[in-house]
């Protein structure tokens, strides 16, 4: 296969009983049906809200069984909990809370090769997890998976984003930015081992807005939710504050990409829902 094309899928936001982001993941599911990519990766937070309302679970499973198209899951803070050690949410990541996910999704990280590429998702969640094994797992499945595509680009697929502003800053004091990136040990040893093994690509969701940058030889891509934009306008934001998914298509010599949906989905405000709580 010359080119591989994957919709990253990001911040979906499902729930029993809560029908206000079907309105778009409906249109996202036509979407798929007219233009089937090879895969989608769905990057994250496909819940609601609450990692452990199993009927939310069942919806968000139902809802992407819809998409018609083979998919790759990854798990964000409001499907297995936050980060232990710099999450903000009260539940946080833990066996149990994996082990529901696994249950429903069938995983949570994952490596293949096409188009050249080698591509590798990873659970965020387990980062700065002061000491769960699954953590320890998933290092050493990193680093085997890395060294596997040796010689091919890596593109890895992650729920949060590496660092806000740069990768040497500190964590922050403030919960809320401290909860949007990775900390700052966790993400030294990542990136080190994205340097060392050649990863061109790395592409997240989380934050609702849509920024791109390139840092170091690095292509970094924040993607926007299908759902929803968080935050109320007058806050600090480093991307677009918009909803839609991004359109990849990967080849041997490089990739192309384009942020879809913008234009054609709702853009749902979600702090209005928040103010009145
Ligand atoms: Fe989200
Ligand atoms: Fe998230």
């Amino acid at each position: 296969m010359t080119e591989l094309r994957i919709v990253q899928l990001a911040d979906l936001h499902l729930g029993a009983g809560q029908e206000q982001h079907l309105d778009n993941w409906n249109k996202v599911c036509a979407w798929t049906a007219r233009e089937k990519p090879d895969l989608a990766v769905i990057n994250g937070d496909l819940v609601m809200s609450d990692p452990d309302a199993d009927a939310d679970h069942a919806v968000a499973r139902e809802q992407i069984g819809r998409l018609g198209v083979t998919r790759r899951v990854l798990a964000g803070n409001h499907d297995v909990g936050d980060n232990v050690r710099f999450g903000k949410m009260p539940q946080r990541i833990n066996g149990e809370r994996i082990a529901r996910f696994l249950r429903c999704y069938g995983e949570d990280r994952w490596s293949f090769a096409g188009a050249g590429w080698g591509f590798v998702g990873v659970n965020a969640q387990l980062f700065g997890s002061g000491g769960l094994a699954e953590e320890a797992e998933q290092w050493s499945f990193i680093e085997r998976c890395f060294a596997e595509h040796a010689g091919k680009p890596i593109a890895l697929f992650i729920h949060k984003p590496l660092f806000l502003n740069h990768p040497s800053e500190p964590d922050p004091e403030d919960l809320t930015l401290r909860q949007s990136c990775l900390d700052s040990a966790s993400r030294t040893r990542l990136l080190g081992l994205c340097r060392t093994h050649g990863v061109r690509l790395i592409s997240c969701g989380h934050k609702h807005q849509t920024r791109t940058f390139s840092f170091e030889g690095i292509y970094h891509f924040w993607g926007p939710s299908t759902a929803c934009v968080n935050g109320a306008p007058s806050i600090l934001h480093w991307g677009t504050r918009e909803v839609g998914f991004i359109d990849y298509r990967f080849r041997p010599d490089g990739f192309d990409h384009r942020i879809v949906g913008s234009d054609f989905l709702f853009r749902h405000e979600n702090y209005i829902h928040k103010l009145g709580e």
